[in-house]
C-alpha cells in the first residue's frame, strides 16, 4: 500500500488510501525532503506494470510555529496524495483531502490564524482541499451557526459517561457493558462516580470556574434505575440552562425516570431512534419498538424536556426509500435536534463488503437527502464530525430548529471549551486558548478498573486541572 520517509506522516496517508479503497496490489511511495524554506512531496504510484512520479514543491514560513509547521506539511502531503489517486484512480470524495481532521476546526483555525477569511471558507476548501462544492458549503454553514461559541479559559463544560446499555447493538464502535454482564457493579461504579464529582466541585472551586453545561453520556444512563439515576443527580447541583441525560434507547425510558430527570433540572434527553423500520432494527440487534419511542417522545414533551434525536443512514439492509421515510417520519415528530450519522463499520475488511452490499450511490443520496429536506423543513446545520471507516467517507452532521442548539455538541465537537470528563472512559481536556493549546487526559476505559483505581485517577484529575 502506502510507504512514506517520514513515520509521522503514515497514518494520514493510509487513511487517504482507505477512503480511495486503494487495492493491496498498489504500491505508493512518498518521500518528503525540506530543503531551506522549500519542502518537496514526491510520490511513486505503481499498479500493473505501469510507473507513474509525482512531485510538488512548496515554500514554508519559517516564522510558524512547530505545531502549525507540522499541520501544514500534514495536510500538503495529503493533497499531493490525493491528487495522485484522484488521477490514477479517476475518483473523487466527498472531503477531497481531509482526513483526521473536523472540517470545521480546520476551517475555524485557518480563520483563526489569520490564513483565511471567513467569507472565503467555501472557496478554500474546494479549491485547495479538493472539498466537494455541497460540503465545503455546509462547513460554511454550520460556522455561521456556531457564533453561540464563547472562547474563555474560565468557561467549562461537564460530560459524566455512564458506560453501560440494556443490550449491544451489532453496529456500535463505543465502549459499553451490557446490563446484565455488570448489573451487580453498577451502585459501586455510581459511588465512584460521585466520589469523582465531588472532587471535580472542589476543582471548580479552586478555579473559579463557571459551568455552561452538563451531559451525560454514555452507552444509556437511562439502563440506571430509579435510586441509582437519583442518587447521580442528586450530587450535580451546577446552575445551568443546558444539563442533558442520553436516555438513547426508548426501552429504558419510564415515566418514573423523565419525572427524576425533571426533578434534578434536567433541560434535555436524547431519544434515538436510528431507524423507523422495525425490521432494520432486528437486524442490528437493538431491541427497541417504534411505538415505545413515540410513547417515550410523548411522555418527555408533556414534561417540557427539549428532545434530541439520532438516526444513522447506511445501516444493514436498508435501501434509499426506507431511510426517506425515516427522515419524514422523524419529521412529523419535528425534535429540538436531529442528528444525522453515517454508519461507520468497525474494520476495513468489514468496510468493504458492506460497500459493495449497500450502493455507496445509496448513501450519498440517503444524506444528500436528509441534508436538503431538514433544511427545507426549518432545519440548521451547527455541527459535524466524521469517524473512522465511514461508508462512503462521509460525515455525521447535527440540525437544530428554532434556537434549541444544544451547546455541548459544539463545545465537545469544535474543542473550544475546557470539558471536564468523570467516570469511566471519559476524556477531559483543558483547552488554553491564547496558547492555542489542548491538553487531553483519558480515566481508565472498563468500569471494573475504574472502581478499583478511583482514588488514583482522581489526584491525577487534580494534578491536570492546577
Ligand atoms: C454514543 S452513541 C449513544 C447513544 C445511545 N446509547 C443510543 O444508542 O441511542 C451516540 C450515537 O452514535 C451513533 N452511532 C453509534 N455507533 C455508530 C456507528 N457504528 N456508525 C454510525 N453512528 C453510530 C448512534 O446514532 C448513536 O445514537
Ligand atoms: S445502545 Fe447506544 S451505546 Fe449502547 S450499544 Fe446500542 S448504539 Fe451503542
Amino acid at each position: 500500500m502506502v510507504s512514506t520517509n517520514k513515520e509521522e506522516l503514515l497514518i494520514s496517508l493510509q487513511d487517504l488510501c482507505n477512503l480511495f479503497n486503494v487495492e493491496d496490489d498498489i504500491k505508493i511511495e512518498h518521500k518528503e525532503t525540506i530543503l531551506g524554506n522549500k519542502i518537496t512531496n514526491e510520490f511513486i504510484y505503481e499498479s500493473n506494470s505501469i510507473t507513474h512520479s509525482y512531485s510538488w514543491t512548496y515554500d514554508i514560513d519559517k516564522s510558524l510555529s512547530e505545531l502549525r509547521k507540522k499541520s501544514l506539511r500534514k495536510r500538503k502531503a495529503a493533497n499531493g496524495l490525493y491528487q495522485v489517486l484522484s488521477t490514477e484512480l479517476n475518483k473523487t470524495l466527498p472531503w477531497g483531502s481531509l482526513t483526521g481532521v473536523r472540517p470545521t476546526k480546520l476551517a475555524r483555525d485557518l480563520i483563526e490564524y489569520g490564513e483565511m477569511k471567513e467569507y472565503l471558507v467555501a472557496e478554500i476548501l474546494e479549491k485547495d482541499y479538493f472539498v466537494s462544492k455541497d460540503k465545503a458549503e455546509l462547513v460554511a454553514s454550520i460556522l455561521k451557526n456556531q457564533k453561540c461559541i464563547i472562547r474563555n479559559d474560565n468557561l467549562v463544560d461537564i460530560y459524566i459517561n455512564i458506560p453501560i446499555c440494556p443490550t449491544r447493538c451489532i453496529y456500535c464502535s463505543f465502549i459499553s457493558s451490557e446490563l446484565e454482564r455488570v448489573k451487580n457493579k453498577i451502585d459501586e461504579y455510581i459511588n465512584a462516580v460521585i466520589k469523582e464529582i465531588n472532587a471535580v466541585k472542589d476543582i471548580i472551586k479552586n478555579k473559579a470556574y463557571i459551568v455552561r453545561t452538563i451531559y451525560i453520556g454514555g452507552g444509556t444512563p437511562s439502563v440506571l434505575n430509579n435510586n441509582q439515576l437519583d442518587r447521580l443527580l442528586s450530587e450535580i447541583n451546577f446552575p445551568v440552562s443546558e444539563f442533558t441525560v442520553e436516555c438513547g434507547r426508548a426501552d429504558t425510558i419510564t415515566e418514573e425516570k423523565l419525572d427524576i430527570l425533571k426533578k434534578h433540572n434536567v433541560t434535555r434527553i436524547s431519544i434515538n431512534p436510528q431507524t423507523f423500520c422495525e425490521a432494520t432494527l432486528k437486524r442490528i440487534g437493538r431491541k427497541q419498538k417504534n411505538n415505545e419511542v413515540l410513547e417515550a417522545y410523548s411522555k418527555a414533551l408533556v414534561r417540557d424536556f427539549q428532545v434530541n434525536m439520532d438516526f444513522i443512514a447506511g445501516l444493514p439492509g436498508e435501501k434509499l426509500g426506507i431511510f426517506k421515510r425515516t427522515i419524514k417520519t422523524a419529521l412529523e415528530l419535528y425534535p429540538n435536534n436531529i442528528t444525522i450519522h453515517t454508519l461507520s463499520v468497525k474494520n476495513g475488511a468489514e468496510l468493504k463488503s458492506h460497500q459493495q452490499m449497500i450502493e455507496s450511490r445509496d448513501v450519498f443520496k440517503m444524506v444528500d437527502f436528509a441534508e436538503k429536506t431538514l433544511v427545507e423543513n426549518g432545519y440548521k446545520p451547527y455541527y459535524l464530525y466524521r469517524q473512522k471507516n465511514q461508508l462512503s467517507g462521509l460525515e455525521n452532521v447535527g440540525y437544530f430548529r428554532d434556537n434549541n442548539i444544544c451547546m455541548f455538541n459544539i463545545d465537545s465537537m469544535e474543542e473550544t471549551n475546557t470539558i471536564i470528563g468523570i467516570g469511566a472512559n471519559a476524556i477531559s481536556k483543558r483547552v488554553y486558548n491564547l496558547e492555542h493549546k489542548i491538553e487531553r487526559e483519558a480515566n481508565v476505559k472498563f468500569i471494573e478498573e475504574y472502581i478499583a483505581r478511583i482514588d488514583e485517577l482522581i489526584e491525577r484529575k487534580k494534578q491536570f486541572y492546577k
